[in-house]
């Protein structure tokens, strides 16, 4: 039998001691501009001193637009490094791995906090949104990969790429929301395009023991749960990620959509194939 004190390891990277990984957890206590505080410091520093096997950050914006929230973490500027450093330090001299979320609030970054129009991988009447043209969405792309490697010059262990809770990629996984017919909307191998071009740029552009992990929404926020699930067959069979992060709120609950109900759906995702891929979840 399997403990949950048991270590843990990943295709890439430091093992974790022990199962137990804190899910990222937005507290707002970071300055303004993005860079650490004192307080977001202590709170994150503290899980890793508790025992925690693996500490993940609160997620932090890999674009000032994309800021979903006051007082959050950023991840867009080289000034950031210096906290993060002071960090994933810490974090990682208790032996506990040391992952940093990248984020990206899209349509719901709050006009009055970023100074412009929120951006959206297409127009949004009711958040004002306005769509990215395919060069930004390069560009996207690009900052995500920047955010990844400024974590890996602070000395993350790695990453988690945040593609739940109808944030941006989320907002481009969905066939609701993205509504693009270019390269990054219409079928749905089109709509997860731009993960996996952020997952690709990662593995290329990291070193080779840089953990990657992706988390994604099974459910609600315009998502279906035989699409995502086929998405995460996919990602884990390709073996560029270390772990798959689905966020399911309850881990108990059955799946909202009727086809699916009379089974928990954490099943539908356990059955899965994963490969080497480790799988968690938050409860
Ligand atoms: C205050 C608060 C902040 C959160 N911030 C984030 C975040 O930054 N990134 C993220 O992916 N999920 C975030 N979540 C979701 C949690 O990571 C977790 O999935 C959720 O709370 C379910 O786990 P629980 O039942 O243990 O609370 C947040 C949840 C709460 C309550």
């Amino acid at each position: 039998m399997t403990s949950l004190l048991d270590p843990l390891t990943f295709p890439r990277g430091p093992s974790m001691k022990n199962r137990f990984m804190l899910a990222p957890l937005t507290n707002s206590q970071s300055h303004p501009d993005g860079t650490l505080s004192d307080e977001e410091y202590r709170w994150l520093t503290m899980r890793a001193e508790g025992g925690f096997g693996l500490t993940m950050t609160c997620a932090a914006h890999v674009q000032a637009v994309g800021q979903g929230f006051p007082g959050q973490l950023g991840v867009f500027d080289d000034k950031h490094i210096p906290g993060l450093t002071r960090l994933a330090e810490r974090i990682k001299s208790e032996r506990s791995v040391a992952i940093l979320q990248l984020h990206h609030a899209g349509m719901r970054s709050p006009a009055e906090l970023v100074g412009e129009a929120p951006v959206c991988p297409s127009a949004d009447a009711e958040t004002g949104a306005r769509a990215l043209s395919h060069a930004e969405v390069k560009n996207l792309v690009e900052d995500f990969v920047r955010g990844a490697r400024r974590a890996e010059a602070a000395g993350f262990d790695g990453v988690e790429v945040h593609g739940a809770h109808g944030y941006i990629l989320c907002q481009f996984l969905s066939a609701e929301i993205n509504q693009r017919n270019d390269e990054y909307g219409g079928s749905a191998e089109n709509r997860w395009r731009i993960l996996l071009d952020i997952v690709d740029g990662i593995r290329e552009r990291c070193g080779p023991d840089f953990m990657l992990g992706v988390r994604l929404s099974p459910e609600r926020f315009g998502m279906q749960l035989g699409e995502v699930t086929r998405f995460a067959e996919r990602l884990m069979q390709e073996d560029q990620l270390d772990f798959l992060d689905m966020s399911l709120w309850d881990v108990w609950k059955e799946p909202e959509e009727e086809a699916y109900q009379g089974r928990a759906l954490i099943d539908y995702l356990t059955e899965l194939p994963r490969g080497r891929t480790r799988l968690g979840v938050a409860d």
